[in-house]
């Protein structure tokens, strides 16, 4: 197994709060891992800590064995990790072109000019959004804005990416897109760690799953084992009567 991105013991706490709790996991080169439990057990969280938006209160975060786990934001982004956002974040007053070729500009490799606008042509076609980049971010659909933020993960050119409940807010005709989009990406070996709700998603995606209670690992396997062990279904039960 090459091991590309791995967490040892990372933890973050909020004043009292222990959001994260030593978490260890390791995610393998063309991996889907999923990352799942109730809400506010840390996922988001998790993934702020590996893309350097908030930094750990210990542990440690490596990409292909480099320590990363200090690394300012962009710093982690110029390696390699490129994430989207569980509430879409996109900047409004610039057009669809121009906002996913900040993520060839930011990204993993520096990309300007017309070879950067090349490369968010490219990764717009691909997301299903071929010759709307001249729209405004505002003019756009839900799912459209979601796809905005994909191709601009994707025109980062990330070694991991980190896509947090990309699929959330979708119809039941978008969600199936979506999935099929993110099975594309799947299927040309990127490695991908995965934070969904939608089950249907994580059983048809996921190689592997790590699920998380309050903070803390409660059990890490294929989406069937982890789906059917039990102290996940009661870590899911407890949220629903929450
Ligand atoms: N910036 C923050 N400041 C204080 N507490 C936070 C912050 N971000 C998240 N939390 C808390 O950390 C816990 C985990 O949140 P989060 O990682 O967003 O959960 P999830 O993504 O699994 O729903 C929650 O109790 C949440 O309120
Ligand atoms: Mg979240």
């Amino acid at each position: 197994m090459n091991t590309l991105l791995s967490l040892r013991g990372v933890t973050k706490r909020f004043g009292g709060l222990v959001a994260v709790n030593r978490m260890d996991f390791d995610v393998a080169q063309h991996q889907v891992l999923g990352l799942i439990g109730p809400n506010g057990s840390g996922k988001s969280t998790t993934m702020n800590l590996i893309s350097g938006a908030f930094p750990v209160s210990s542990g440690v975060i490596t990409l292909r064995g480099q320590p990363i786990t200090s690394l300012a934001a962009q710093d982690i982004a110029r390696r390699g990790i490129s994430r989207t956002f569980q509430l879409v974040r996109l900047l409004p007053s610039m057009s669809v072109l121009e906002n996913v070729k900040a993520g060839a500009v930011f990204g993993h490799r520096r990309h300007w000019g017309p070879d950067a606008d090349a490369i968010a042509e490219t990764m717009l076609e691909k997301v299903g959004l071929a010759g709307r980049g001249h729209m405004m971010v505002g003019q756009l659909t839900y799912i459209d804005t979601k796809r905005v933020e994909l191709a601009r993960v994707l025109a980062a050119e990330p070694k991991v990416l980190l896509l947090d409940e990309w699929l959330a807010g979708l119809n039941p005709t978008e969600l199936e897109e979506g999935i099929r989009l993110i099975r594309g990406l799947r299927d040309e070996g990127r490695t991908i760690l995965l934070v969904e709700h939608v089950m249907d998603a994580i059983r048809s995606l996921c190689d592997r799953c790590v699920v998380m209670a309050a903070g803390t690992k409660i059990a890490e396997g294929t989406p069937a084992e982890v789906l059917s062990d039990p102290t996940v279904i009661r870590a899911y039960l407890g949220d629903d009567d929450a």
